[in-house]
């Protein structure tokens, strides 16, 4: 069996941070439950002494997630008898507290910050252990800013207060100033000492991303002997940020030739956790961002399709659905080659084409490609039919699919503080339809007006617009989630009209609920 390597979490301390991304209780509460599906080892809960409000919502989880032995929940105290009591009081309720705390170690702290010499500074922090081993058995102490810190005057403190209780050891690079070799010399010759004063204190690190380098510097941490890392979910965190967990977590996974260790993470929820995060927080994860990012399973290049398809590993070292990702997303678009767009159509059941027939159906996407820039699977159902109308002049109308999808022809918004309230025109093979509806929002209204028309039982969970070009013309990407009978559907569109966009993307989520439930297959086309 490998090394176990803890996971804490402090996306709701050190990522609450972030400015602008306060959590409410439900949020919080959502949070932490969902941190725990994920099975991380230690969920660090906020900084209780910093409000009441922190101090409940703290308490809160520690009594709603920390009700179970496979789960230790902690709080951040500096180290001052107040701020301990606060950890104290808000996290006894848990089955398995941990009281968390802070004091630096670097000449700058030391000196600039607290204006002590580094022997008071020592005094304090080990009657800080001593004060908190007196409430509770598992205590944690950080040397804050370590990585800057002089390694004599580290190894001190941290040989001070193990002898005083403390059971976790915690090395930060508070200021993400480390680079990983010289991050791993650092773990290594702190390792070796520790493993000699006491082998079951546990050694953690928590790194900050000021340069870029906070995965990197954890991972080169573990290597070199630390047992415990402090992570958040995307990576969000004071500044720059702090390690991201699944980046962490699936090095670790992918890379056992590498580190020899594992973590209990429960990978399949990465995805669901990251969305969460995002979402509650209101912070986008940037599109190319390795595990999470929106791109980070998308092959958009021809080349890149074509070796896929003949096997994952040509391009893909993680099999998206370890991370709880559907499969990977083939992007079709003017770069996906014959390859893919073929495979694309036999996954919907079209797969009769013989070469010649194939050209033309490929020449007729290339087509769509350049107007849409993006082609989705009913895209090509109409590709298809419109191929055999061209083939058979008139076609046969029964088998006609473009008559079961939604085509947006004009709409109308109204945005008062009253009743906001929209109305849609909609197209439907031959037949026009009008809906009205009023919502507690205009992108409310607008979804509920092409309801109105489409009937279907859909909720909408998630809902992000962004810029994705410059200037007064720039675009507008709508990115929905919509759940339709407990499945779940993603669907995206872009214009300059930032209405249209969400009109768009919405009517391309129902009628990918149409594709792939409701039609039939269309080997009988
Ligand atoms: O960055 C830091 O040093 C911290 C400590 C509280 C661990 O967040
Ligand atoms: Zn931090």
């Amino acid at each position: 069996m490998t090394r176990k390597i803890w996971v804490f979490d402090t996306t709701l301390r050190d990522g609450e941070q972030v400015p602008g991304a306060k959590l409410n209780l439900r949020e919080k509460l959502g949070i932490a439950r969902q941190l725990k599906r994920l099975k991380v080892d230690i969920i660090e809960a906020g900084f209780p002494s910093s409000s009441a409000g922190d101090f409940n919502s703290v308490k809160e989880v520690a009594k709603k997630v920390g009700n179970t032995d496979d789960i230790m929940i902690t709080a951040l105290a500096r180290a001052v008898k107040s701020d301990i009591d606060a950890v104290y009081n808000s996290i006894k309720y848990a089955k398995r507290p941990l009281i968390h705390m802070v004091l630096g170690t670097s000449n700058v702290h030391v000196e600039k910050k607290f204006g002590k010499s580094k022997d008071q500074i020592l005094d304090i922090g080990v009657e800080a252990v001593k004060y908190a081993k007196t409430l509770l058995p598992d205590v944690q102490y950080s040397t804050e800013d370590a990585s800057r810190s002089d390694f004599e005057y580290l190894w001190s403190t941290i040989e001070a207060v193990v002898k005083a209780g403390a059971t976790m050891i915690n090395v930060p690079d508070t200021v993400g100033y480390a680079d990983p070799e010289e991050f791993g010399h650092l773990i290594y010759r702190i390792n070796e000492r520790l493993r000699n004063l006491n082998d079951s204190v546990i050694l953690s690190v928590h790194c900050h991303n000021d340069l870029g380098m906070a995965t990197a510097n954890t991972l080169a941490a573990v290597k070199n002997g630390a047992n415990k890392v402090e992570c958040t979910i995307n990576g969000i965190g004071e500044r720059a940020g702090n390690a991201s967990l699944e980046e962490v977590v699936m090095a670790i996974k992918t890379r056992p030739d590498a580190y020899n260790a594992h973590t209990d993470i429960v990978t399949r929820e990465i995805m669901n956790t990251s969305r969460m995060v995002s979402e509650f927080m209101g912070l986008d994860v940037q599109v190319n961002k390795a595990i999470t990012g929106e791109n980070a399973f998308a092959h958009s290049s021809g080349i890149h399709q074509d070796g896929l398809l003949k096997s994952r590993d040509t391009y893909e070292i993680i099999d998206p659905k370890d991370i709880g990702l559907e499969d990977m997303e083939l992007v079709l678009t003017a770069r996906s080659g014959r390859h893919a767009v073929r495979a694309a159509f036999e996954r919907l059941g079209i797969n009769q084409f013989e070469d010649a027939e194939f050209e033309e159906v490929f020449e007729s996407f290339l087509e769509l490609a350049d107007v849409k820039k993006e082609v989705y699977s009913h895209d090509l159902y109409v590709i298809v039919e419109n191929y055999y109308k061209k083939r058979h002049k008139e076609g046969e109308k029964a088998n006609s699919y473009s008559d079961y999808f939604y085509e947006l022809l004009d709409l109308q918004v109204i945005d008062n503080t009253k009743f906001p309230s929209a109305s849609v025109e909609l197209k439907k093979g031959d037949q026009f339809m009008k809906g009205n509806a009023v919502g507690s929002g205009p992108i409310d209204a607008l979804y509920s007006a092409i309801i109105d028309v489409c009937d279907l039982d859909i909720k909408l969970i998630q809902y992000d617009i962004r810029s994705v070009s410059r200037g007064k013309e720039a675009l507008g990407k709508v990115q929905i989630q919509v759940e339709y009978e407990g499945e779940k559907f993603i669907a995206k569109a872009f214009d300059t009209n930032i209405l249209r966009s969400s009109a768009y993307a919405y009517i391309n989520a129902i009628n990918s609920i149409i594709a792939e439930s409701i039609i039939p297959k269309a080997e009988n086309i």
